[in-house]
């Protein structure tokens, strides 16, 4: 079999990994990829939004299955364009993919089927949502409409604030179109937990809970990040916890989406938030987490790609998923200056093989002169299980240390959350 995967980041370092576990696969191509990405995939094409060229590469390469990781190809269609062309793909369709394209869509979806979340106004108009914080409390969250690169989320700690940040999207476009609508929504307090599941559309089994650390620096300070590492499993998410967001959220979501008339076929992210009153959704993904896919997948025991077929298909079963009860941690090694501006073109030395049976997925990297170079703001992940998420915690700092470029960066303290509260 031959698969394209869409994307270039760490995360689909880690499907490609993934996917070639399975002996059926011949040729993986990664459009585009990257320069890390290049030692396990052939890397095509520039950009993971030139559905064009992506779909003339399906026309005339033996493509099998396709898979689309990155939000952006999801909701601007490329599994609908490459589905037309014959090619079976794993994501979500158009339609569904609003699920993230659009928080308006979202939440009136969870308000319609009585999934828990934050309450909410949506607003078309400058006017109207400042006069609305005229009379709300604060902490505030002000959220744009569209995709924001991660940005359009303000927590504003003052009614000041908030009306900043709502001239900031509805009259300085600051996010362009993705701000002309905004959501202002009720300032939700508690653990977060990721949750990624896999559907099919009828059936949703989830995968290995997870947190993610998205703040720049230590004891989660600085700016907010992609993602600076991951731990699974997340601690604070308990049987019980799981039982009730299967109930309230998780059933109901794929439910909701079915009698919409956008059934959800792929991987379907539930950000949550563990509040007193219970677990609610902070926000949908329509699409594998960046870089929890990359503590997540290695401890999928399960052939990925079976699965990614079976939800193609609308076969899916919870006995084609299986977990390792162990412990997985992620470090990310960033370039100095990220989420702002940061330096690159720095090489990257690395050992042959990590200790402790660590593995690195490459997010920010290019071939130069035959050598692998830093070219974007995450450049890597270092990931390594365990029995015990204290030895997945040391083990992955133990192999990020052996790594080194110029202007490297790291957190120091991922999984030290996760570790206080399994004590
Ligand atoms: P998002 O881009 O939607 O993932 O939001 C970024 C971050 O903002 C989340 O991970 C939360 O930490 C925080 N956040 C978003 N919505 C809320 C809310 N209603 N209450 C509290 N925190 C929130
Ligand atoms: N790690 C958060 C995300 O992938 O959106």
């Amino acid at each position: 079999m031959n698969i394209l995967v869409i994307g270039g980041g760490g995360r689909e370092h880690a499907v490609i990994r993934k996917i070639k576990e399975n002996p059926a696969v011949q040729t993986i191509w990664a459009w585009p990829g990257n320069g890390g990405i290049a030692l396990d995939a052939v890397c095509v094409g520039k950009s993971a939004t030139d559905l064009d060229g992506i779909c003339d590469f399906a026309k005339n390469n033996p493509v099998d299955f396709a898979v689309v990781t990155p939000d952006d190809p999801l909701i601007l269609g490329c599994v609908d364009r490459l589905e037309a062309l014959g090619v079976p793909c794993f994501g979500p369709d158009k339609a569904a993919a609003r699920i993230e394209g659009s928080k308006s869509f979202a939440k009136e979806l969870m308000k319609k089927y009585g999934i828990p979340t934050a309450s909410y106004e949506v607003f078309d108009d400058a006017e109207n949502a400042l006069a609305f914080l005229d009379g709300c409390g604060v902490p505030v969250v002000i959220k744009a409409d569209g995709p924001a690169l991660g940005k359009g989320v303000i927590i504003a700690n003052t009614r000041d604030e908030a009306r900043q940040a709502v001239r900031d999207m509805m009259e300085e476009r600051v996010f362009g179109d993705s701000g002309t609508r905004v959501v202002i929504e009720e300032f939700l307090t508690g653990p977060e937990v990721s949750v990624l599941a896999f559907t099919d559309g009828k059936t949703i089994v989830p995968m290995v809970s997870s947190m993610d650390h998205k703040r720049a620096l230590d004891g989660d300070a600085g700016l907010n990040t992609g993602g600076m590492g991951t731990v699974a499993p997340n601690p604070y998410y308990t049987p019980e916890i799981a039982e009730i967001c299967m109930k309230t959220i998780f059933i109901p979501t794929i439910r909701a989406m079915r009698a919409e008339g956008c059934p959800f076929k792929g991987c379907l992210y539930f950000g949550l938030m563990i509040t007193p009153d219970g677990p609610k959704v902070i926000e949908y993904n329509c699409r594998f987490g960046d870089p929890e896919t990359q503590v997540v997948l290695p401890l999928l025991e399960s052939d990925l790609l079976t699965i990614m077929q079976a939800v193609r298909n609308e076969t899916l079963t919870p006995e084609l998923v299986r977990f390792r009860e162990q412990s997985a941690c992620c470090v990310i090694l960033a370039s100095d200056g990220y989420p702002k501006k940061y330096a690159t073109g720095f090489p990257i030395e690395m050992p042959e093989t990590l200790p402790c049976g660590a593995q690195v997925f490459i997010a920010g990297a290019k071939r130069a002169a035959d050598q692998l170079v830093t070219a974007g703001g995450r450049v890597l992940g270092v990931t390594a299980t365990a029995n015990d998420l204290r030895t997945a915690v040391e083990n992955a700092y133990l192999a990020a240390d052996t790594i080194h470029f110029e202007n490297a960066r790291k957190r120091s303290d991922i999984g030290a959350r996760a570790l206080k509260a399994l004590r």
